[in-house]
């Protein structure tokens, strides 16, 4: 195993601009320390000399004084509707290796209506859905109560609360003129889905020709040479049905997120998870992820059926906290093991293995 030169590149908490009036929370999404340096250990641990480099606007000269072999990156960015792509775009530029997704597919999922475009253009189920840029705009016939109100572009359940779910169209205009105004984007109405939460890691890449096979091709094995699948998880929201509705809430995922229950693995039917990894390997490709994702679903309790709610390519590898650190233990596999899985994937794609 050749010795690399490996930047970690993250957006710390601590290094995060601050602005008069900023909410507390601002920042939710952004890494601690602690998980920047258990990183940088588990890729020490392979021999590789390591070093953390702060995403902000000195990277760009950094970066090119560094010439690092690779990056494992990070970043989620600081400002912009793209701002996870921002990263990806500067290594870019300098012609410098990266672990993850790239520009495209970090910008895309960003925004959940263009998401959800896509995967219905693929025949991949998510929640019908209608995007409201004014308060008035006229409801799609085919959309019934109870519908589930959500901001376009945010995430850790920023502008998700038991308001939400609104039940008739006094309450669904209440809860789009609220959004609007709390966060100057479009509005994402979708289906309410009532049923849990699961969310499906996968690590690797798909390799030819199964990567070109449909999803919609009942034919093609349900093989997905390259992709590790690790095991479902399932957030039990139950112990707060009352408070939030039993929905993963701005509140549950930040104040509540100690006190709730992870069921890994999700205890379901063998088939169901067969068919959880092949949307997840369907939804990786078609938004064209790279190395490591993460699907969140939720399960129709009436139909048995799941519904993509999103696609996150740059899930949090928070030590003994993130979904993704908590499925790969179900596993057996510990944290320096999952973040040298993502390394190993970025560099077979680059044929530095
Ligand atoms: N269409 C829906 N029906 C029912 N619940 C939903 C729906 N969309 C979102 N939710 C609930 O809201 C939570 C957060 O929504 P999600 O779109 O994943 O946003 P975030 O980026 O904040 O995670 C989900 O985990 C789920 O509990
Ligand atoms: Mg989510």
């Amino acid at each position: 195993m050749t010795q690399l030169n490996v930047a970690v590149l993250a957006n710390l908490k601590k290094n995060a601009p601050r602005f008069p009036g900023m909410p507390e929370d601002y920042w939710a999404d952004l890494d601690s320390e602690h998980t920047v340096e258990t990183i940088a250990d588990a890729l020490r641990g392979r021999g590789h000399n390591v070093t953390f480099l702060e995403g902000d606007l000195t990277l760009f000269d950094r970066l090119r004084e560094a010439r690092p072999d690779i990056c494992f990156n990070i970043c989620e960015g600081h400002f912009g509707d793209s701002r996870e792509a921002h990263v990806p775009s500067i290594l870019e530029m300098l012609r410098i290796p990266y672990t993850g997704s790239k520009v495209l597919t970090l910008a895309l999922a960003l925004d959940k209506p263009m998401t959800k475009r896509v995967l219905t253009f693929h025949s991949l189920p998510t929640p019908p859905f209608q995007v409201f840029e004014r308060t008035n705009e006229p409801l799609d016939p085919e959309l019934t109560f109870p519908l589930f109100v959500k901001p376009s572009r945010q995430g850790t359940g920023m502008g998700i609360s038991p308001q939400s779910v609104v039940y008739d169209e006094g309450q669904l205009r209440a809860q789009i003129d609220v959004l609007l105004k709390a966060y100057s984007e479009p509005v994402l109405v979708e289906r309410f889905i009532s049923g849990p939460d699961v969310t499906v890691g996968v690590v690797g890449n798909l390799v030819p020709p199964v990567a070109w096979r449909l999803p919609e091709d009942e034919e093609a094995p349900r093989v997905h040479r390259g992709l590790h699948f690790l095991p479902p998880l399932q957030i039990d929201l139950g112990k707060y049905a009352d408070e939030e509705a039993g929905i993963y809430t701005n509140r549950a995922k930040v104040d509540l997120a100690d006190d709730l229950t992870y069921i890994c693995p999700a205890q379901l039917d063998p088939d169901l998870v067969e068919e959880l990894n092949w949307l997840t390997a369907a939804t990786f490709r078609v938004t064209g992820c790279l190395d490591v994702a993460r699907v969140d679903f939720r399960l129709d309790e009436a139909e048995g059926k799941p519904y993509i709610l999103e696609i996150n390519p740059l899930p949090g590898l928070a030590p003994g906290i993130s979904d993704l650190v908590i499925e790969a233990r179900a596993e057996g596999l510990d944290h320096a093991e999952l973040v040298n899985m993502i390394m190993d994937a970025a560099l077979e794609r680059y044929d530095m293995a």
